[in-house]
């Protein structure tokens, strides 16, 4: 017997309105956080860029808005906002099923609180949809992928304020309404759970003593919960066609050895990032998050109501992107060397992985373990709408790009899939992240390219904006035609 994937397989490739469409300032667009993340220095990639990673202040926002000079790649992105016809063309041309976009919230409400939209705003995601659906492809959509309208920074605190529950809820009952029978696929936060470092960026939360507030941040996460449970009640009124997805980045975590100790210390690890989805899917604060909030003297404020909405309104499926595994070791069990090493975000080196050049390491294996894992756990389907290998490629004098390494990481990724649907994993799809080549989520250059087209800008916005296929292009569209026969032994 042929092994194959399912029919009705998602296959597709997945982007984000900040970090591809450009356009910034364009149309009645409203300035958001991501405007203001600065490229990193090519020497410092391993560390990730200062905005992404960096507790942000009002001072250092202001002096970013102001200027107008300095490097911030996410303001021109892949210029997806003029050629998304083109871009969209060769989605199908690879035979896409669907595409994971997002909607830029201050596209459709510039501030963030007004209430009437800005309907330019409106107009150009009718266009690119209008584009999906004359090929076929069905869109998956992020109502919040790392971005937030400043002035909701600046009025009112982000997440932190209740009140930006209300405008969120508004912004997407807004989309709902203009997109039925467009769209049916929604999410509603894209990582969600790593708001402790991306707390401005998607939280809009500022830190003035530059660290991190853990009361703020885990209150944050509750407004966005609550937002997320509403949002998802909301589209299943407008629409009973719609789905909701929660979206969490996942990062399984290996103990280091088997001491009973390390194994702990990987059990505290997975607490921390499927707390997100335990809340979103099975709609309950879990018990060991109690001790957490203790022992760091966070006490949230719950409102009357709260904790019946989460559990009333629980999401569809569960999505999630994958990128890499980590390993760890319990304090008592660190060397000296390796405890200022934990301090780094990408953890210890795992001797039997190899890492991408911004030293992420490439697990496929781990990819079946973390589905099985996640389906053994939740019971609903599951989604991958992120993977994918960040790497440098070169564009050859004949207009070619050579990138074996992004097939043979892809290849090993899809065969691992395949075995977790035979474990019994329902998975509903696969859109690999960055499709079109695009800014770094975290380091804010172009060099760091994911896409199965390369465009032709360099880090500082220079080039044609050329789109180029590359190899994996061509590989991609016959695992698609194939259902992955071609790639399954
Ligand atoms: C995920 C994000 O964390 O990883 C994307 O949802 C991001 O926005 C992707 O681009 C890859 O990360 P990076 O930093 O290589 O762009």
């Amino acid at each position: 017997m042929t092994k194959k994937f399912p029919n009705n397989f998602l296959w597709g490739g997945a982007t984000a309105a900040n970090q591809v469409e450009g356009a910034w300032n364009i149309d009645g667009r409203g300035p958001a956080t991501s405007d203001t993340a600065r490229a990193v220095n090519p020497e410092d990639r391993k560390t990730m860029g200062e905005e992404f990673i960096k507790p942000m202040t009002l001072e250092r926002l202001k002096a970013a808005l102001d200027d107008k000079e300095g490097l911030y790649p996410k303001r021109w992105g892949s210029d997806f906002y003029h050629r998304y016809k083109e871009d969209i063309a060769l989605m199908a041309e690879m035979g896409f099923k669907t595409y994971r976009l997002s909607i830029s919230w201050s596209r459709i409400f510039p501030n963030g609180d007004e209430t009437e939209p800005n309907e330019a705003g409106l107009a150009f995601y009718d266009a690119v949809f209008d584009e999906l659906n004359k090929y076929g492809i069905e869109p998956l959509v992020t109502l919040s992928h790392y971005e937030f309208p400043i002035y909701l920074v600046t009025e009112y605190g982000g997440w932190k304020n209740r009140k930006v529950i209300d405008f969120f809820v508004h912004y997407a009952k807004t989309v709902f309404n203009r997109y039925k029978g467009k769209v049916k696929y929604w999410l509603t936060f894209n990582e969600i759970n790593i708001l402790g470092i991306t707390g401005y960026l998607s939280g809009g939360l500022l830190f003035e003593d530059g660290k991190l507030n853990l009361q703020e941040m885990y209150q944050a996460a509750h407004h966005q919960f609550v937002a997320s449970s509403l949002v998802t009640k909301l589209a299943h009124e407008l629409d009973p066609e719609n789905k909701v997805g929660m979206m969490l980045a996942r990062m399984e975590t290996y103990p280091a050895t088997c001491h009973p100790d390390d194994m702990m210390q990987a059990i505290h690890k997975d607490h921390e990032n499927l707390f997100f989805s335990d809340v979103q899917v099975r709609g309950k604060y879990p018990s060991y998050m109690n001790r957490f909030f203790k022992e760091n003297n966070i006490t949230l404020e719950v409102a009357e109501g709260d904790l019946d909405i989460l559990e009333k309104h629980t999401v569809d499926f569960m999505s999630f992107s994958y990128y890499m595994t980590s390993v760890i070791r319990s304090p008592k069990n660190q060397t000296d060397e390796q405890k200022l090493a934990g301090n780094l975000i990408l953890g210890e080196a795992n001797p039997y992985l190899e890492a991408s050049d911004w030293g992420w390491q490439i697990d496929p294996v781990g990819l079946r373990v973390t589905l099985n894992k996640l389906y053994d756990r939740y019971q609903i389907p599951l989604f991958i709408v992120e993977n994918g290998l960040g790497a440098l490629d070169k564009l050859e004098e004949d207009g070619s790009v050579h990138d074996q390494y992004r097939i043979d990481y892809l290849e090993k990724h899809i065969q691992e899939m395949y075995e977790a649907i035979e474990d019994g994993v329902v998975l509903m799809g696969y859109t690999m992240w960055g499709c079109i080549d695009l800014i770094s989520a975290s380091t804010s250059e172009m060099s760091k390219r994911y896409g199965f087209v390369y465009v032709d800008a360099d880090d500082q916005g220079r080039g044609s904006f050329d789109r180029i296929r590359k190899d994996s292009f061509y590989w991609y569209k016959e695992v698609i035609a194939s259902q992955a026969a071609n790639i399954l032994k």
